[in-house]
C-alpha cells in the first residue's frame, strides 16, 4: 500500500468532566465541571494548543435517559446547549474549529441555518454542524409526540432538511452587503436569492437573515452508519464520525463511503472519516492500564446495565439476567446501526453482560505510552481505515493534558500531524474546498 503523505485530522470531543461515564467520580475530576465555563475554556484552549482541527459537542434534546435510578448516578442529567457553549468558546479561542450537534428530527431548517451561519460569523469561519437524526427516543416527548419518528422517516426528513439548510446559506452572494455610506446602499438586491423551497417535509421561502457564512457553508459532519445514514453521509458529509472498534471494519466502511461518494461525483478527499478513540496515556503500559482500570472500577453496575440497555433498544430490561452470563436475545428497536455492532461484538467475543457494559463504557480504548498510541493512530491512518480520529478523552482536564503534552508531539515527530495551523477556518484545517454559491450567475430575487 502506498504510504500516505497527508496528515491526520483530530477532533476533541468535549464532555463535562470527561467522556467516561464515571469520569465525574475520578479523584482529580471537578464534579461540577458541567456548569463551569472556565473549565470548558481551559479545555478549548488546551485543545487549540494541541492544534486540534476542532472541538466537537454531542447533543440530546432531552434528559439522556429516563431511568432515574441510573441517570442520577451519572453526570448526564445536565449539559449546555452546544451552539450556546461554542459561541462563548469562539470568543476565547482563535483557530480551533467548533462543531455542534443539532438534530434534523426535532428542529426546523431555518433555525439551524441561521444559528450555524451566526456561529460561523462569530468565529470567523470555524463552525461545523454534526447533523444527527436523534438517537434518543425520549426527545419525542419534548416535541409534541408520543413516539419517536421511525428510523427511515427520520432519514428522509434529514435529507430534505439538509438541502434546505444549504440552500438558505446561499441566500446571499459573498459580496452582497456593500454597506456603502456614500450611496446609501446597504446591500445589493441583485445579490439576494430567495430559496422558495416546497418539499415533502418543509416549505421554506427564505432568504436567510444572516450574510453568507465565511466558509460558504459551515462544515457538514454526519455520524450515521446504517445504509440510510451512509447514503446521506456519502452524498453530503465532509466529516464522518464512526464508532468502529476494529481496523478491518474501519477499512470496509472507509472504502464503502468513498466508493458511494464517487457515485455522487465527489472526490474521496472531500470526506474525512474519523473513528472515535479513547486514549489512556501512561508513563508506561502498566501505568496506562492502571488508569483505565481505576476508572472502570468506578462504574456503578446500575449505570453499566443501563448503558447497555440504552444501546440495545427501547426499554430493554436486563436486570433479571445474571451479570456474568451471556447477553440474551433482544428485540429489534429503532436504535439504528449501533445496536447491531454491539450485539455482534458480544457474540464474536463471547462476552458476559458485565464484560459487555464495561467494554461499552470504556469506549474504543487505546491504552499505553504515547508511542503505543501514536502507533495505533499511524496504523489505522496508513491502512486507510480513517483520515484521523475523534478523540474521546476519558477525563478532563487530565486525559486531554496528557494527550496534548505527550501524544501530539509524538505524532508531530512522525510527520503525521501539523506543528501549527496553516489556515484560519475549519475548512482550511480539514483541507476542504469552500463551496460556491448555487445562485451565482443565476437570476436574483
Ligand atoms: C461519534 C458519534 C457521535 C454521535 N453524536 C450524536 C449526538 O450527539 N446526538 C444524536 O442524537 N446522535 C448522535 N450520534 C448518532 C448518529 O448520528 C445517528 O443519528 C444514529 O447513529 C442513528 O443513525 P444510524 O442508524 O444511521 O447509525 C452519534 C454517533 C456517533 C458515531
Amino acid at each position: 500500500m502506498i504510504r500516505r503523505t497527508d496528515q491526520l485530522h483530530l477532533g476533541a470531543f468535549l464532555a463535562n468532566s470527561g467522556h467516561h461515564v464515571a469520569a465525574w467520580r475520578h479523584p482529580e475530576a471537578q464534579a461540577d465541571a458541567s456548569q463551569d465555563f472556565e473549565h470548558f475554556k481551559r479545555i478549548a484552549q488546551t485543545a487549540e494548543r494541541g492544534k486540534f482541527d476542532a472541538l466537537f459537542i454531542a447533543d440530546v434534546v432531552a434528559l439522556w435517559g429516563h431511568h432515574i435510578d441510573a441517570l442520577s448516578r451519572t453526570a448526564r442529567g445536565e449539559h449546555f446547549e452546544p451552539l450556546t457553549l461554542l459561541s462563548a468558546l469562539a470568543a476565547v479561542t482563535d483557530r480551533i474549529g467548533l462543531i455542534a450537534t443539532a438534530t434534523t428530527t426535532y428542529n426546523e431548517p431555518y433555525h439551524i441555518a441561521r444559528k450555524f451561519a451566526s456561529l460561523d460569523h462569530l468565529s470567523k469561519g470555524r463552525a461545523g454542524w454534526n447533523l444527527v437524526t436523534s438517537v434518543v427516543s425520549d426527545e419525542a416527548w419534548n416535541f409534541g409526540r408520543e413516539q419517536h419518528v421511525e428510523h427511515a422517516d427520520r432519514y428522509q426528513r434529514a435529507e430534505e432538511f439538509h438541502d434546505v439548510v444549504k440552500g438558505l446559506w446561499d441566500s446571499w452572494d459573498d459580496d452582497a452587503f456593500v454597506r456603502d455610506k456614500q450611496s446609501g446602499l446597504y446591500f445589493d438586491p441583485d445579490k439576494l436569492h430567495v430559496l422558495d423551497h416546497k418539499g415533502e417535509h418543509f416549505s421554506v421561502r427564505g432568504p436567510l437573515n444572516v450574510a453568507r457564512p465565511p466558509q460558504g457553508h459551515p462544515v457538514l459532519v454526519q455520524a450515521g452508519a446504517s445504509s440510510a445514514g451512509r447514503h446521506l453521509a456519502a452524498r453530503v458529509a465532509e466529516v464522518i464520525f464512526v464508532s468502529h472498534h476494529d481496523r478491518a471494519a474501519g477499512q470496509a466502511f472507509y472504502q464503502d463511503i468513498k466508493d458511494q461518494a464517487a457515485r455522487f461525483g465527489r472526490e474521496p478527499d472531500a470526506i474525512k472519516i474519523l473513528p472515535g478513540i479513547t486514549p489512556f496515556v501512561g508513563r508506561s503500559r502498566e501505568h496506562a492500564q492502571e488508569q483505565y482500570e481505576a476508572l472502570q472500577a468506578l462504574i456503578d453496575p446500575v449505570v453499566g446495565l443501563r448503558l447497555l440497555a440504552d444501546t440495545l433498544g427501547e426499554d430493554i430490561d436486563l436486570s433479571g439476567h445474571d451479570l456474568d452470563g451471556p447477553l440474551p436475545d433482544t428485540p429489534v428497536g429503532q436504535r439504528g446501526s449501533r445496536r447491531d455492532q454491539v450485539i455482534a461484538l458480544a457474540r464474536r467475543e463471547n462476552l458476559s453482560i458485565r464484560q459487555l457494559y464495561l467494554r461499552l463504557a470504556g469506549g474504543n480504548p487505546a491504552i499505553g505510552t504515547a508511542s503505543d498510541i501514536a502507533d495505533i493512530f499511524e496504523d489505522w491512518f496508513q491502512s486507510r481505515a480513517c483520515d484521523g480520529f475523534n478523540v474521546f478523552f476519558p477525563t478532563f482536564p487530565g486525559g486531554l493534558d496528557s494527550f496534548v503534552d505527550q501524544v501530539v508531539p509524538e505524532l508531530q515527530r512522525r510527520g503525521l500531524f501539523r506543528h501549527d495551523y496553516q489556515g484560519r477556518t475549519l475548512r482550511e484545517h480539514l483541507g476542504l474546498r469552500r463551496p460556491v454559491n448555487r445562485f451565482v450567475g443565476a437570476a436574483s430575487a
